[in-house]
């Protein structure tokens, strides 16, 4: 039986307009949604949206229209970007699915049966547009939302507390002795941080609004909105519902999304699974944040980068290798048209899109397009290192995506390209050819062939029409295999080489 994958995005906030920060979860999700399933993995990959809380309501009010009216009409903008951007999720879930919010509320009973939800009075500071509470303690002094930098507002009123104080050593022992589940170490030692700060119980039931889930047995009070959309993550596999296929998935193998919430990903969800009695998910990633020219990206800065448009200009898969391959995923980065540009130019024209179509004209010119076989008697040292390296790079691909780290695959898959490259260079066939040395051209294009086949492979989860195409070109089917493959598997093949994959941006 295949081994099984479940991988999360958040859920996305649908009064917001999709932007190429929201993209950069969905589009990393899918790079490793895409590989487990090439490694055969049976792989749920799950995201969905985030439609409850008062800044929704308002924005309904202000059209005219029911809040749920107006979540069924942004939430298509969602689905058509994630469309658009090649994601290839398994499961969507909005918080508004009635079966989710029956979840929802037989939670919150559950736990206020057992003692862990209780009635009191909260005291504090609010940050509307985060829906995020913050104590007197957090803001050190200032009136402003630690997150955002927005003013908060004070408030006063009748809420149920979840206990988190209460599981606070556990779950800071358990962080602790797992280093993997809280990644990368950076956000860990900041999590560390904050829990050994001092949890304090966490307020999630609001009555100043009424479009969210209703407490069950308490209809005045509408559960807070973290506290309902962290459920999603058990909800949309059927928890409480449908046992068999709540066991199939969960635990969640992992959570992938931003730094700003690692902190409701990291406490109050985990803690939220200990109190149910849950385990814990494999693993909580956090990846940092895009700017644009140093600002953070926002509606009413005007500086949002849409990243369809993006596509349509420069073609989405330049735009998903982009993202993925400029900064290391976990740090944070800032996004300029000119450094996409220099990377299309650099690393897709004139590194990958050279290196096939160099490769395939020789093999039409020399062998009639057929690709020659190896010749073991001609191999040099040179040739020992390239095979070596078309064995180390998928090995260490596979590692790095496992320890999600994307940014590093890639890097290893350009180490790849660029010793092709250069392994051209060296070898010059052209010269071989003029004099004649017909088994060492054989072996030099024999080998070139097999770097462009694992190259086509490991590019596939990033790109994969780009892998099609390249495919196609060199004769091979899209029924891509993980073999460890040997240049003499390839002898024979007829290639069919075709346009450019990459033609150059011409810049000024
Ligand atoms: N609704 C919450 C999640 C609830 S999950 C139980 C939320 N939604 S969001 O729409 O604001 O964010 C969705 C994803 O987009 C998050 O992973 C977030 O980190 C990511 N990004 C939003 N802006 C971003 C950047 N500027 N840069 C990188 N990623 C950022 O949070």
């Amino acid at each position: 039986m295949a081994q099984k994958y479940y991988i999360t995005t958040p859920l996305y906030y649908v009064n917001d307009v999709p932007h190429i920060g929201h993209s950069y979860t969905q589009i990393a999700a899918d790079v490793i949604a895409r590989w487990k399933r090439m490694q055969g993995r049976e792989v749920f990959f799950l995201t969905g949206t985030d439609e409850h809380g008062m800044k929704i309501a308002v924005s309904a009010a202000e059209k005219g229209v029911a809040p749920k009216e107006h979540v069924d009409a942004v939430v298509k903008r969602f689905k058509e970007a994630w469309e658009k951007l090649d994601i290839s999720y398994d499961g969507f879930i909005r918080t508004s699915d009635e079966k989710h919010m029956k979840t929802v509320q037989d939670i919150f009973k559950k736990l206020h049966d057992k003692g862990d939800i209780y009635k009191g009075s909260y005291e504090g500071w609010y940050c509307a547009p985060c829906e995020a509470y913050w104590t007197k303690f957090q803001l050190d002094g200032k009136d402003v939302c630690p997150d955002c930098g927005r003013p908060v507002t004070g408030v006063k009123e009748e809420a149920y507390f979840f206990a988190i104080s209460k599981y606070q050593d556990r779950l800071l022992s358990y962080i602790k002795e797992n280093p993997d589940f809280l990644q990368p170490s950076s956000r860990r030692n900041e999590i560390i941080n904050f829990i050994e700060s001092g949890l304090k119980d966490q307020n999630v039931s609001r009555t100043n609004f009424t479009w969210g889930v209703q407490v069950p047995f308490d209809t005045k009070h509408v559960v807070y909105v973290w506290f309902d959309a962290l459920i999603n993550y058990i909800s949309a596999i059927g928890y409480g519902l449908d046992e068999v296929n709540f066991n199939k998935w969960w635990p969640a193998d992992l959570h992938l999304m931003g730094k700003e919430i690692v902190r409701f990903h990291a406490v109050i969800w985990p803690i939220m699974l200990m109190a149910l009695d849950l385990p814990l998910p494999k693993k909580v990633f956090g990846h940092g944040w895009w700017t644009v020219e140093g600002d953070k990206m926002s509606k009413s800065k005007g500086n949002v980068v849409d990243p369809i448009k993006l596509a349509e200009e420069f073609g989405l898969e330049p735009v998903r290798y982009f993202l993925m391959r400029e900064v290391p995923f976990g740090s944070d980065g800032d996004f300029s048209r000119g450094s996409l540009i220099n990377r299309y130019n650099a690393d897709l024209a004139n590194d990958l899109g050279n290196l096939l179509s160099r490769t395939l004209t020789m093999i039409e010119k020399y062998f009639e397009g057929k690709v020659p076989s190896p010749d073991s008697s001609s191999e040099d040292d040179l040739d020992k290192e390239f095979k070596k390296l078309m064995i180390e790079v998928p090995r260490a691909f596979s590692e790095s995506i496992d320890s999600t780290a994307v940014t590093e695959a890639l890097n290893s898959v350009w180490s790849l390209i660029s010793f092709s490259n250069s392994y051209i260079e060296k070898k010059a066939p052209w010269s071989l050819a003029k004099s004649g040395k017909t088994l060492e051209l054989s072996n030099v294009l024999s080998y070139l062939y097999e770097s462009l086949r694992i190259i086509s492979v490991l590019i596939c989860p990033f790109m994969p029409a780009t892998s099609s195409s390249m495919r196609q070109q060199m004769g091979l089917s899209d029924q891509i295999s993980l073999r460890s493959g040997s240049c003499a598997d390839n002898a024979g093949i007829a290639i069919k080489k075709g346009t450019s994959l990459f033609p150059k941006i011409q810049t000024k």
